[in-house]
């Protein structure tokens, strides 16, 4: 019984088509296209034997997997009345190639929603639905990456500390994430990139200040990027430009020291000589004796400061141990300087005899051989 009624179906539906005479065919593959979001896209539909008398050519498209197809066009007449940048949404360009006809579907101005499967059909007026010739075409929109910004743009964080810091980006295809310093620097774990929207710092030292970018790309232009402002505040570390300083005494010249101090927040710098008598430490102050200065300098980093103690007219007393102590909330620092006395007048300031370097080297040489020819005559003499 079953099967004499699937027979008569076949009998039917084979009188039927050739009633019509050739049935009409899709022939190739909808090719699948990729664009990016803003240009046109091309679907291609090449049908062989379509008759207009019995059969329409229609684009329908997919809107979402469980609801209703939505028709875009029968023939070359448009159902969708949407208009972009002055233009129809939806076009479709019709060409005759030998026996095929080509219904092109043009869709303008690609957004996200454009993206999906669209059906190429033939409508057979006297067929049923089911048995209508179709092919699915892909069209893949891609989007350039944006980063969300969610995140803090500005983390203040203390020396010793761990942070992550976290960068999510949309686009398609899924964009690829990278971290990297704004400065071109290594990063704090080496290297020059690191892969990933989620990067943790460990144990931060004040070299981990800075800028750090975090970079999408999926190849589609332009990548987005975002940074992140990392301060790091940390206890002060002090270094003495030179350690040990000589200068002559009693001739009125002057001997300075120079201490650069590093430190978040900005510390405050006390400098101390040590008294030879008792090993405590005296507090410097800017006096007639003393200048205490602080300058600027274009060598320095961006939480360096640099200081500098001048002792006026080195005497005997002045010789000895001094400290740059400097200290905020965090801690404190020292860096230690020793001024020990010379023969000769030390340092830029030194009156040059003859007004060249070369010529009070000269003379500093001769003055010492002469005092090795004067020692040596009391020696024999
Ligand atoms: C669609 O057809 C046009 C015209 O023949 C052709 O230039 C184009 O390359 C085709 N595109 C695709 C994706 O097949
Ligand atoms: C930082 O992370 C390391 C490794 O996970 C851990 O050992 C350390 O205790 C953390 N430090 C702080 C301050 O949380
Ligand atoms: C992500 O990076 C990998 C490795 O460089 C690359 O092969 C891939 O094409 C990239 N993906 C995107 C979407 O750019
Ligand atoms: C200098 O620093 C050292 C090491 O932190 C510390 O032991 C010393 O007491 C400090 N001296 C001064 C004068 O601050």
């Amino acid at each position: 019984m079953k099967l004499f009624a699937f027979l008569t179906v076949l009998t039917s539906t084979c009188l039927c088509v050739s009633s019509m005479g050739t049935r009409p065919e899709i022939v190739d593959a909808i090719l699948p296209e990729v664009k990016q979001q803003g240009q046109i896209g091309y679907l291609n539909c090449s049908v062989i034997n379509l008759n207009p008398s019995s059969a329409v050519l229609q684009w329908v498209k997919q809107t979402t997997p469980s609801g209703t197809p939505l028709l875009i066009s029968s023939n070359e007449k448009i159902h969708v009345n949407d208009v972009v940048e002055g233009h129809p949404k939806y076009y479709v360009r019709k060409s005759v190639i030998n026996n095929r006809e080509l219904y092109q579907l043009v869709i303008r101005a690609l957004t996200e929603n454009d993206a999906g499967s669209y059906t190429c059909m033939i409508r057979l007026s006297n067929q049923n639905y089911l048995q209508w010739p179709k092919k699915l075409g892909l069209l893949t929109v891609q989007i350039a990456p944006t980063v969300k910004l969610d995140s803090k743009s500005n983390i203040v964080v203390q020396e010793g500390s761990n942070i992550t810091l976290k960068c999510e980006a949309n686009g398609i295809p899924t964009p690829n994430i990278t971290w990297k310093r704004g400065d071109g620097l290594p990063l704090p774990g080496g290297g020059f990139q690191h892969w990933g929207g989620v990067y943790e710092i460990y144990n931060i030292n004040a070299a981990t200040r800075g800028q750090f970018l975090c970079i999408a790309d999926n190849n589609v232009k332009p990548p987005a990027d975002y940074a992140v402002q990392i301060e790091v505040t940390f206890s002060p570390y002090c270094e003495a430009q030179m350690d040990t300083v000589g200068q002559v005494q009693n001739r009125r010249f002057s001997a300075k020291l120079d201490c650069i101090v590093a430190a978040n927040p900005r510390a405050e710098v006390i400098w101390y000589k040590v008294n030879p008598a008792t090993g405590s430490l005296d507090q410097i102050q800017d006096n007639d004796k003393y200048d205490l200065n602080q300058q600027d300098d274009q060598r320095l980093k961006a939480d360096e400061k640099w200081y500098s103690l001048t002792i006026k007219t080195v005497q005997g007393s002045d010789f000895g141990k001094f400290y740059c102590h400097a200290q905020n909330r965090f801690g404190k620092g020292n860096a230690s300087f020793v001024l020990f006395e010379t023969m000769e007048c030390q340092g830029p300031n030194c009156p040059s005899i003859g007004g060249n370097g070369a010529n009070n080297v000269h003379i500093s040489i001769l003055t010492f051989t002469l005092t090795i020819i004067a020692s040596s005559f009391l020696y024999y003499g």
